[in-house]
Parts: structure tokens; sequence; C-alpha cells
């Protein structure tokens, strides 16, 4: 028999900021599965995303007619590398999480139940989970179907919070990483979001000419905005950031960055 799956976005930290679709599909699920970060990978602060989680489904879910199982999240390696090697640690950890899955799909659930998996603002980006699920399809150790619920992404909250359009008119906008940065401003992207930048990477940006739009913990009660010149903002932004892990153990920021 094939297990139905259900990928839910849930937003990037406000328990309110999920789709009626995304609510809808949390009621039915029979059984939800929760990568257990700080079993596997020994990271602060994630307690608080779980707990997160966990009120999510307090709030949105009529009845308590499910279960939450934690799936140990096998131990990445954050050290610092060049990209080529970056790309196959990645891969070898999406391998290493589709068995950790498999294997708790397969002795855990039963046939007959819809399974949840809850995805930190919008599956479709800067997200493992489709393509881990994927490789669990591929392995053939279950039968799986599954479907996608979109969710609101942080990038959508940044811009609400900032009443942005996020795209000069016409013109296109580059989405990227802290770790790509550089390349694609050398390659002339003048209007980025940047996401995953635990090094704050626009503070190296040559010139004086980039504007900032910034967030941090977005949607928590922890929140932290700040905008203006880059030169100027980038001392608020450490400080905010530093506020940020201060008011609940871990930091996640996205920001615009616009030439002028
Ligand atoms: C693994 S990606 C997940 C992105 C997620 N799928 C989304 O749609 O926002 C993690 C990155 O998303 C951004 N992010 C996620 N939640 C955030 C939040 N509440 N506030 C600010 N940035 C956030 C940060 O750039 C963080 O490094």
């Amino acid at each position: 028999m094939t297990r139905r799956l259900l990928l839910v976005g849930i937003g990037s930290g406000d328990p309110d900021q999920l789709t009626v679709e995304a609510v809808r599909a949390l009621n039915e699920v029979d059984v939800f599965l929760v990568a257990d970060k700080e079993a596997g990978a020994g990271r602060t602060g994630t307690g608080d995303l779980v707990a997160l989680r966990e009120e999510i489904c307090r709030r949105h879910i009529t009845g308590d007619g499910y279960r939450i199982i934690a799936v140990p999240d096998p131990p990445r390696d954050r050290a610092p590398m060049a990209d080529g090697a970056y790309g196959g640690e990645v891969r070898d950890w999406h391998a290493a999480r589709a068995r950790a899955y498999a294997r708790v799909l397969a002795r855990e659930t039963g046939p007959d139940e819809t399974v949840g998996l809850l995805v930190w603002g919008d599956p479709g980006l800067y997200d493992s989970t489709i393509r881990v699920v994927e490789r669990v399809r591929a392995s053939g150790e279950v039968d799986l179907e599954y479907r996608v619920v979109p969710g609101i992404s942080s990038v959508q909250v940044l811009a609400a919070r900032h009443r942005l359009v996020l795209n000069r008119i016409g013109s296109p906008i580059t989405v990227t990483t802290g770790r790509r940065l550089a390349a694609d401003v050398a390659s002339g992207a003048d209007n980025l979001v940047v996401m995953l930048d635990g090094g704050l990477a626009c503070a190296d940006l040559p010139g004086d000419d980039w504007d900032v739009w910034w967030g941090a913990n977005l949607g928590t009660g922890g929140e932290e905005l700040v905008s203006g010149r880059l030169s100027e903002a980038l001392e608020p932004i450490r400080a905010a950031r530093a506020r940020a892990r201060e008011a609940r153990g871990w930091v996640m920021d996205t920001y615009l960055l616009r030439r002028r």
C-alpha cells in the first residue's frame, strides 16, 4: 500500500502565519515526523524551534488524534569549505537524512496512515525536504506519494515588515546565499535577497553605494529590523543580531541589498 505524505509549509516563526490550506492539511495528518536536531547535531536553540512546531499543532489541529515521532538528524559538518566540497557534503547529508526517514516510515508508521512533515517557511525555498523525500522514494524502501503545501517564507515576511516591493519596476531580483553573495555582485546583480548568511557577508562588499533592509527572527517575539545605507547599518545590524540570539538562543536573518 502507498503511504501518503504531506509536506506543509508552516511559515517562518509566527504560528499564525499558516495558510488555510496548510491548516486543513495539518488536520489530515495521523503522524508527524520531526527532525530532532539537538539529538543528532548538538546545536543550540533548536529546542525553541521544536516548541514552535508543537505550538502550531496545538493551535491549529482540532483534537489530539495525532502522534509525533522525533527522527534524530544526522550530524553535519558545518566547517567552512570550498563550493565543490560543500555541495558533496550537503548531498551526503541528504542521503543520511533520507535513510533515517525511510527507516522510521517503514518501522513506525502504518501504510494507511497520513504522515506530515512541517517545513520551515516555504518548502520551495532553500529547504531540502523535497529532495530528501525524492531520495526516500528512489530508495524503494517505502512506497510513498506526497503533496507540497506552500508556506509563507521569511522573504515574504521581510518584505511585509519593511513595506517593500522586492523588485524594481520590471527588473529582476537575485535570491542568493551569504556564501554566493560576492560572486553574484561581481557578475552584476544589484538587487539581491540574501539568506543563509551567518557571517554578514555584505560587510565585505566593495563600495559605499548599497542600501539594506534586514530582519532577524521574523515573526517571533524577538523579531529585529534594521534598514538604511549599508555602511551605516552594519553596526546596528550586528547589535540587533546579538540581541536576537540573546532573546531566543538562535538567530536567522534575511536581507534585501540594493545598489543605489
Ligand atoms: C534553510 S533556509 C530556510 C528558508 C525557508 N524555507 C523560507 O522559506 O524562509 C534558512 C534561512 O532562511 C532565512 N530565515 C528563515 N526563517 C527566518 C526568520 N524567522 N527570520 C529571518 N530569516 C529567516 C534565513 O536566511 C535562514 O538562514
